[in-house]
């Protein structure tokens, strides 16, 4: 299938490993030029290279912390001038602490929404006016299942997820009249440089040994793995593309159909 993407251009953040760095690669396969951020340099500076070694393409990496406003605006206005306009946003930087109601400090509850809500929040507003400017735009938001299948483990997550998902279908709605469409993405358990830190947090937690606690996330999932970056960026490469233009307003998992209670009652033993 012609995904029609080819001299598209597109932001995408958090790009210099896991899910974001497999966006951008699928994304530059497919003909589009880029715009990437995070906060280090050197990583992001050497997968930018890569990218464009393999594909051919533009990839602009940006420094960026986008749990500060200012750098958030920063790099929005530089990506623009960068490529020309933007027709894809991909909000994709954004972990967030796990842990119970008595682990969360404020701080860790402050670090989920600084960056997994108020990072999309930021780079949204200011991509917008290029996009009606141009006549149209698609924004694809990568957020989790932890907003929809709740876990008291990952509450930090699931609430900034939450409201991510919100954001999403209510802007639908509004900017529309623009020709701008918005989906979100909701992943699973995804194997990341991240996932093994996850696991340890996982044990300490539990008090479980980190062999048990890399069994969990496959046990509660039907197809018995956890799913790999390509499988999401997949995914996302197709709904950033013309083709699924119309795939508006909605969120799709991507998750194997995780049954996330029967990890609940792991931790409850
Ligand atoms: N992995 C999973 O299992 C999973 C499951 C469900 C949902 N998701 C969601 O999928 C998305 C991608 O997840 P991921 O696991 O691949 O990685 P991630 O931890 O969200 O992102 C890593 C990338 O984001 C950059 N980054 C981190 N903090 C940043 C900040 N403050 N400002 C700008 N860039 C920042 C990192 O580079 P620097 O460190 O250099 O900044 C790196 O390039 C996230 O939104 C995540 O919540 C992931």
């Amino acid at each position: 299938m012609d995904l029609k993407l080819t001299g598209k251009t597109a932001v995408v953040t958090g790009a210099s490993e896991g899910i974001g760095r497999a966006i951008a690669l699928g994304l530059a396969r497919e003909g589009v030029d880029l715009a990437i951020c995070a906060r280090r340099a050197g990583p992001l500076a050497a997968v930018a290279e890569e990218i464009a070694k393999e594909t051919g393409r533009k990839v602009f990496p940006i420094t960026a912390d986008l749990t500060k406003a200012a750098d958030a605006e920063a790099f929005i206005h530089a990506a623009a001038k960068a490529l020309g306009r933007i027709d894809i946003l991909v909000n994709n930087a954004g972990s967030a602490p796990g842990g119970t109601l008595e682990f969360l400090t404020e701080e860790h509850w402050e670090q989920a929404l600084q960056l997994k809500f108020m990072g999309y929040v930021r780079c949204t507003k200011h991509t917008l006016p290029y996009m009606i400017k141009q006549g149209g735009g698609r924004v694809v938001n990568l957020i989790g299942n932890d907003g929809i299948k709740r876990s008291y483990w990952e509450i930090a997550p699931g609430a900034a997820n939450a409201a991510g998902q919100n954001f999403t279908i209510a802007l639908a709605g509004q900017y529309g009249k623009h020709n701008i469409s918005f989906a979100a993405v909701n992943p699973g358990p995804v194997r990341t440089e991240r996932w093994a830190g996850l696991v340890q947090a996982m044990a300490r937690d539990m008090n479980i040994s980190v062999a048990e606690a890399d069994t969990l996330a496959p046990s509660s999932i039907p197809l018995g793995r956890i799913a790999e970056v390509e499988e999401v960026a997949d995914l996302v490469v197709y709904l950033t593309s013309p083709r699924a233009h119309f795939v508006n307003g909605t969120m799709i998992e991507i998750d194997g159909g995780q049954q996330k209670d029967l990890m609940d009652r792991v931790r409850d033993r």
